[in-house]
């Protein structure tokens, strides 16, 4: 799971008159976080709250923040600059930090009195209307403990971001991993599975809403374990079974793999179901065996390999995303070049690339030195983004180009309102003329050619 760039997801949505207050809520950080914000969304209407868009009508700014490094933190305090002044233009106006930021610095961030005027972690968003209220009569609130069992599972999610053909479900919350570099199990707590009755039935509340894609969510998919009253368990497999079963013409999607969890058994339930997108985002980190050890991620490079060489076995179709981390504690040119083979060899179809950046309380922060220097970690990510991006991408584009892929329509090109964009199986942008489809629809498209980042098709009557 990774971070987005943009802000606002917020588009049409009702606004209720009679209502508490009116809420702006802006979200940075991975699609769980997406995901949480309609959470909370859905927690403030049923508690009388109306939704904006519009920041200049807010009563109340709620910011779901990020703390995955230290540039996505500086964003948001950059942000909270922006809403301190909002707030001198408007003195009533209610600030909350929410999400990871709000978990990691709790009454730090309620240091600048004039600013937040509340700060809720992601498991106590079913407090944020008392919170809200007490802090509307003039006192900070806070809560952010974290829970064991909370998956808000009960909670049906307003859909924030309307393109009205693909939404996310949360599967599981926290993380159990304990990567050293990471912050995730420390500002989303421990991992719990969400009961698969809710699961589903959130799914077919989607279908009747008109989805026709659901991107399941966790940071360790791989390990949701559901147990019931009687002691039986569902397992990652089993789940996507039974979700792949609801409607053939549903797309499922899921997000993300963890490369030791992977299983042989997830890869042949993606194979029986059509429906099932040939897409699997498996995070690498580094292509150094010393390095992954270091960074407690529980594989080597062979084991990788290994996890790689089942997928194109069994799905061969599939792409393979991935996340790397450049110049990670006693990274050397050495472990920088088996990074550097090991994108080589599996051929990625698109990455997503950082340079280390230390969090505080980490185990890496804790226990290892931070001993890369800037520079060389800025040379080594250029070098894999030059890798990724030009030779690599190349290969992934050409490959496609003269071949017909099945596309869920998902919206109008910004280039040009003659052309529709979707999405391949694996997750591949396709933008073509549009005919006669709608958004919505499936339409098979063939690749004619590729820009840097999409593919551009025509449609065609079949494969
Ligand atoms: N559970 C997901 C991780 C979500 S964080 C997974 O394991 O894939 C998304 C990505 O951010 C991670 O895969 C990692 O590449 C990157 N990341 C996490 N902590 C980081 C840090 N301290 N510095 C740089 N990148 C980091
Ligand atoms: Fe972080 Fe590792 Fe958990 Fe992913 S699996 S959230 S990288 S601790
Ligand atoms: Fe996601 Fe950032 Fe939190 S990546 S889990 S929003 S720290």
């Amino acid at each position: 799971m990774n971070e987005h760039l943009n802000t606002n997801i917020y588009t049409n949505l009702d606004k209720q008159e009679d209502s508490e207050g009116l809420v702006y809520i802006e979200t940075y950080g991975c699609q769980m976080n997406f995901s949480d914000s309609e959470v909370v969304a859905s927690i403030l209407q049923a508690n009388g709250y109306g939704i904006t868009d519009n920041i200049d009508e807010a009563d109340i700014i709620l910011v779901n923040t990020c703390s995955i490094r230290e540039n996505a933190e500086n964003r948001i305090w950059g942000r909270l600059d922006i809403f301190r002044l909002q707030k001198r233009k408007k003195p009533s106006i209610l600030i909350g930090v929410i999400g990871c930021m709000a978990e990691r610095l709790k009454e730090k961030l309620l240091e600048d009195k004039k600013l937040v005027d509340l700060v809720v972690g992601p498991d106590a968003y079913r407090e944020l209307p008392v919170l809200l209220r007490a802090a509307e009569g003039g006192q900070k609130g806070i809560n952010v403990l974290l829970s064991r069992e909370e998956t808000y599972s009960d909670i049906s999610p307003v859909r924030l971001d309307k393109n009205g053909v693909s939404a996310f479900v949360s599967i599981m919350r926290g993380c159990n991993n304990m990567c050293t570099y990471c912050v995730v199990p420390y500002v989303r707590g421990a991992e719990r599975s969400r009961n698969p009755e809710t699961i589903i039935r959130e799914v077919h509340e989607l279908i009747e809403g008109g989805y026709r894609e659901v991107t399941l969510l966790g940071q360790n998919v791989d390990s949701y374990n559901w147990k019931n009253d009687k002691g039986e368990r569902t397992s990652f497999a089993e789940l996507l079974e039974l979700v792949a079963k609801i409607d053939t013409k549903l797309r499922v999607r899921f997000s993300t793999s963890h490369p030791k969890d992977l299983s042989d058994e997830v890869l042949y339930t993606m194979a029986m179901y059509e429906n099932i997108c040939s897409h699997i985002h498996l995070p690498v980190q580094s292509g150094s065996s010393r390095i992954l050890e270091l960074m407690n991620r529980g594989y080597s490079r062979e084991y990788y390999m290994n996890r790689v060489e089942a997928i194109r076995r069994i799905l061969p179709d599939a792409s393979i995303t991935t996340d790397i981390i450049v110049g990670f504690c006693t990274e050397t040119e050495i472990d920088h070049d088996q990074t550097l083979t090991l994108m080589q060899w599996v051929g990625y179809d698109y990455a997503y690339m950082y340079k280390y950046s230390e969090r505080p309380n980490t185990k890496a922060a804790r226990k290892l030195v931070d001993d890369v220097d800037e520079e060389i970690k800025t040379r080594r990510l250029t070098e894999i983004i030059e890798l990724q991006q030009g030779k690599l991408s190349e290969i992934s584009k050409n490959a496609d180009i003269g071949r017909s892929f099945e596309v869920l329509v998902e919206g109008v090109s910004k280039k040009s309102t003659e052309h529709l964009y979707g999405r391949t199986s694996q997750n591949k942008v396709v933008v073509f003329p549009k005919q006669d489809a709608k958004i919505g629809d499936y339409v098979y498209a063939k690749i004619i050619n590729a820009t840097s980042a999409t593919l551009l098709g025509k449609i065609v009557s079949e494969h």
